[in-house]
């Protein structure tokens, strides 16, 4: 009998001696060998639905350092783009979008059922993964959360504070629900797609939602994940599912036992002391080290890395970053984190 993946151990709840460990963004532009594929590709978006090569520098972090999670090549806004939004990406800048400020706006895009034929790329490197990958790694889907991925099909593009959704949210509310509910919807049929192509575990990102404060943290952030979460497992009870929302602070605490996720990612504007007390105490939890530790290297990397491995030490943790690693990062410093966490 094959043992059980460390990951999904973690995630049903078990503590381990050695936390596994994967990293958000990790495959990416501070990996010369991303760059490589990346430049064979075109471009970004031709990365993303080519699926051999979607596969292949999926699989690259985990050749290069043996992480005990792959996540799946692909984009948030891949589905804004299956749901008949324009997407392209400037180079430097970030992602454009059409944007939804009308009801014509919205009556534009496509209902969901149409989403699968554009997203059928990102199915097949899923199976193409599971096929590849070593036994022991395991094979992390992935979704925008509704809201994070309104704040761009609403502006067009990345916003520091996230305005144009929070003024159409306020002003229009009837648009704005309509909005939500389109996502919710085709993410729930996204997900299952991929959890049938392979996926053992998915991530719901909600990266903006640290912008929701009061009652619109639970209409916005929670309610949706919680239907997602709902829906998923009542088809596919046996995937375990990890929410962020990013930025969530205080309300990181309950967050897994009102959406029914089984482990919350944290950023790293939370303490692991204070994380550790106020929301492990339900569950498994993934994080939460600075990325900028990956540019900076040095002692401070393992001290502040041998923190958080201790401070989540009596429950069950994940260790990962609090954010995405940025391209400026030196993959020795990637090497050095994952010898510290593994106490090599
Ligand atoms: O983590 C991984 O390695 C898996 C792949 C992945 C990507 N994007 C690849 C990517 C995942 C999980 C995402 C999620 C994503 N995409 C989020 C949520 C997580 C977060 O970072 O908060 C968001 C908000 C997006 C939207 C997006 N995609 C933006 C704003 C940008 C531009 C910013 C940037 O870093 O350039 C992207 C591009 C993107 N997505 C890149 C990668 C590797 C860089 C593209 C390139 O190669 O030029």
């Amino acid at each position: 009998m094959t043992e059980k993946k460390k990951i999904l151990r973690a995630l049903a709840g078990e503590t381990l001696d050695t936390p596994p460990i994967w990293m958000m963004r990790q495959a990416g532009r501070y990996l010369p060998e991303y760059k490589a594929t990346r430049a064979e590709a075109g471009d970004f978006l031709s990365l993303c639905y080519n699926s051999e090569l979607a596969a292949e520098v999926t699989l690259q972090p985990i050749r290069r350092y043996g992480f005990d999670a792959a996540i799946l090549f692909a984009d948030i806004l891949l589905l804004p783009q299956a749901l008949g939004a324009d997407l392209w990406f400037v180079t430097g800048e970030g992602p454009r979008l059409s944007t939804i400020e009308t009801q014509a706006d919205f009556d534009k895009l496509s209902g969901v059922d149409g989403i699968h034929e554009t997203l059928n790329p990102v199915y097949e490197t899923v199976r193409i993964l599971r096929r590849e990958l070593p036994s022991e790694t395991t094979l992390i889907g992935f979704a925008g959360a509704p809201w994070t991925v309104a704040t761009y099909m609403i502006a067009g593009r990345g916003t520091p504070d996230q305005g144009p959704a929070h003024k159409l949210k306020d002003e229009n509310p009837a648009l704005f629900d309509q909005v939500i509910d389109l996502i919710t919807e085709g993410t729930i049929d996204y997900l299952s797609k991929q959890i049938e192509a392979g996926a053992e575990v998915v991530k719901l990102f909600d990266s903006w939602a640290g912008s929701l404060k009061g009652a619109d943290f639970d209409k916005y952030a929670l309610e949706p994940a919680k239907k997602i979460i709902a829906a998923l497992k009542a088809k596919h009870p046996d995937t375990p599912i990890i929410a962020f929302p990013r930025g969530a602070g205080e309300r990181y605490v309950g967050f897994a036992e009102a959406t029914g996720a089984d482990c919350v990612a944290l950023d790293d504007g939370v303490t692991p002391e204070w994380a550790a007390k106020n929301v492990q105490k339900d569950g498994c939890v993934q994080g939460n080290l600075k990325s900028s530790h990956m540019v900076t290297g040095g002692e401070e990397l393992v001290t502040e890395t041998r923190k958080i491995v201790e401070a989540f030490g009596k429950g069950p943790h994940i260790f990962n970053l609090g954010h995405g690693i940025t391209p400026d990062a030196d993959p020795e410093n990637v090497q050095l984190m994952i010898d510290t966490v593994r106490g090599k």
